[in-house]
């Protein structure tokens, strides 16, 4: 008996350094009035190493203000509850205004060894930004392309993170800015979807997920939005995405011009996106983007299946210019080896474009590229090589005609015999 409560409290010791060691730090919820975010910075001076802090599952929290978790060692952030962010459009906008360069992300992690999780209960573990008020009100605004001064979502900058289950109703703006290394996303909702024939209403700049990592694999996630679905940028190699879907917006994209290698999209659904798959670098870069693939494309009615432009236009910046007009002393970011395998489908001939096109000329026009444009490949004179296509079967979704190629054989420094299509401005033929 002595012996027996000799080990019980020896086994307390032991569970109470354990507790210790890794803490469960749950958010209070503050009630009518309060900003919960408060209740979340005081608990990261405890809860910033080995611990889980979590925001319970059946409350609604009251995100009122930017949230920034500082630099996180082995902790879990668990939304098992929603975050209810704020919906006035000119408070959040003060906010944003009153930081620097203007430039705000709601939520800031760093660290290492981070898990930011969702709950894997559908019905709940949503984040509300309440964007859709946003989208209405930017068409009543000059210039039009979405109103000053809007938030970002969550900024992770982390070594060895995952992000999974959550779940991003009706965003802002842009959705996840990834930096860092060694990066799991899976599972995720990001759910910026509009109606495809209100053109008016627009979810501008609503990327799913930027991300200039290394080592980067995402698996089954889902984007509807109205940009790009993801975005591999300047800094990123060995991203595998894979499994994926992606409604509406800009599609699969690789968006830079320097410092970019072995990147794969596999096993992508695109529906109704004005690109299923881009290479977008703007002119007058510099740089070399290099390995890049994507296989296994599954295309419904998107207006530029392939496509790939060293002088991407930005209707913001270029404002006032003409697209696809440039000096002939131009550059552009160079690219080797790149291709497009098995890709299917249907090309938006009937509806081109979407509601992103807010110039005259629009933003994404392609001087003598046809509406049932399949593959279009607008690269300047000899900033490409190594690029093929294979098993490209495209169709316009009216049945009418037939997929279209834009290329310029001076685009290729290593000729255009290896191209896998017949590079000239006209019906496709693969070779
Ligand atoms: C993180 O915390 C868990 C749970 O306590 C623990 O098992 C694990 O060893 C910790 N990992 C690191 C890298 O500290
Ligand atoms: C959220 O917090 C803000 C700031 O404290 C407050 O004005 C607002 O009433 C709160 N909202 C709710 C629903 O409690
Ligand atoms: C942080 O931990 C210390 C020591 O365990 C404790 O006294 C304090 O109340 C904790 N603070 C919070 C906000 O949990
Ligand atoms: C942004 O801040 C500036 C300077 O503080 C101020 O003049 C301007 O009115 C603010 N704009 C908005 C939209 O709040
Ligand atoms: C991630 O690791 C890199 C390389 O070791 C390091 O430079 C960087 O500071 C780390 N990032 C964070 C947020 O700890
Ligand atoms: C990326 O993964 C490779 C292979 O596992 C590893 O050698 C390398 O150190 C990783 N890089 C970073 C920055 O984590
Ligand atoms: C392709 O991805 C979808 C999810 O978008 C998944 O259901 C399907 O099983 C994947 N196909 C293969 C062959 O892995
Ligand atoms: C194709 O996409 C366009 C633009 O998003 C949309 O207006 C149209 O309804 C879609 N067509 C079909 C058949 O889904
Ligand atoms: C890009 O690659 C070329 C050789 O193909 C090299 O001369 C140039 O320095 C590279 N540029 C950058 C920015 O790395
Ligand atoms: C591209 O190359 C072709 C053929 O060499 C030449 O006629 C044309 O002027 C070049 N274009 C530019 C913008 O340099
Ligand atoms: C091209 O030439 C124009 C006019 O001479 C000059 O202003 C511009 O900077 C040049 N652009 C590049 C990329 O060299
Ligand atoms: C478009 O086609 C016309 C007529 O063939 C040609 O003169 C012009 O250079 C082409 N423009 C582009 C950007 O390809």
């Amino acid at each position: 008996m002595l012996n027996t409560a000799k080990h019980n409290s020896l086994a307390l010791l032991a569970l109470t350094s354990l507790t210790s060691a890794f803490q469960t730090c749950v958010v209070p919820l503050g009630g009518p009035g309060i900003d919960d975010s408060d209740a979340v910075r005081a608990l990261l001076p405890n809860c910033s190493a080995n611990a889980e802090i979590v925001f319970s599952s059946c409350t609604t929290y009251n995100i009122s203000t930017p949230i920034n978790f500082g630099t996180l060692s082995n902790v879990t952030i668990s939304i098992l509850g929603d975050l209810n962010l704020p919906a006035s459009i000119p408070y959040v906008q003060s906010l944003v205004n009153a930081t620097a360069k203007q430039s705000l992300h709601w939520f800031t992690i760093a660290g290492t060894d981070v898990t930011l999780q969702g709950n894997q209960n559908p019905a709940e573990g949503f984040v509300y930004p309440y964007g859709e008020q946003w989208w209405t009100a930017a068409q009543h605004v000059t210039p039009l392309g979405g109103l000053p001064l809007r938030p970002h979502g969550f900024s992770v900058n982390a070594n060895r993170t995952t992000i999974r289950y959550m779940k991003v109703s009706k965003p802002i703006a842009w959705n996840f800015a990834l930096s860092g290394s060694d990066y799991v996303v899976h599972d995720n909702w990001i759910d910026a979807s509009y109606d495809l024939n209100t053109p008016n209403v627009f979810p501008f700049n609503t990327d799913g997920y930027d991300v200039k990592g290394t080592n980067v694999t995402f698996y089954n996630n889902h984007v509807f939005n109205g940009d790009d679905c993801v975005a591999v940028n300047n800094g990123a190699h060995n991203v595998y995405i894979t499994d994926m879907i992606c409604e509406g917006g800009h599609g699969i994209s690789l968006s830079g011009v320097d410092d970019i290698s072995n990147v794969i999209f596999n096993n992508i659904t695109s529906r109704n996106s004005l690109y299923a798959t881009r290479f977008k670098s703007s002119l007058d870069s510099t740089g070399n983007v290099s390995d890049v693939h994507w296989q296994n494309i599954y295309v419904l009615n998107a207006t530029f299946p392939v496509f790939a432009t060293s002088v991407y236009f930005d209707q913001n910046t270029n404002r006032g210019e003409t697209p696809g007009v440039y000096p002939a002393n131009s550059t552009a970011t160079f690219i080797d080896n790149f291709s497009w395998t098995n890709v299917s489908g249907t090309i938006n001939d009937m509806y081109p474009g979407d509601g992103s096109c807010v110039t005259d000329p629009c933003w994404y026009y392609v001087a003598n590229a046809t509406n049932t444009a399949g593959v279009t490949m607008q690269l300047l004179n000899g900033t490409a090589s190594g690029v093929h296509l294979e098993n490209i079967n495209l169709l316009p979704i009216d049945g009418k005609g037939v997929s279209d190629t834009y290329c310029n054989p001076d685009s290729f420094t290593d000729g255009t015999e290896n191209l896998g299509f017949v590079c000239a401005n006209g019906p496709y033929k693969a070779t």
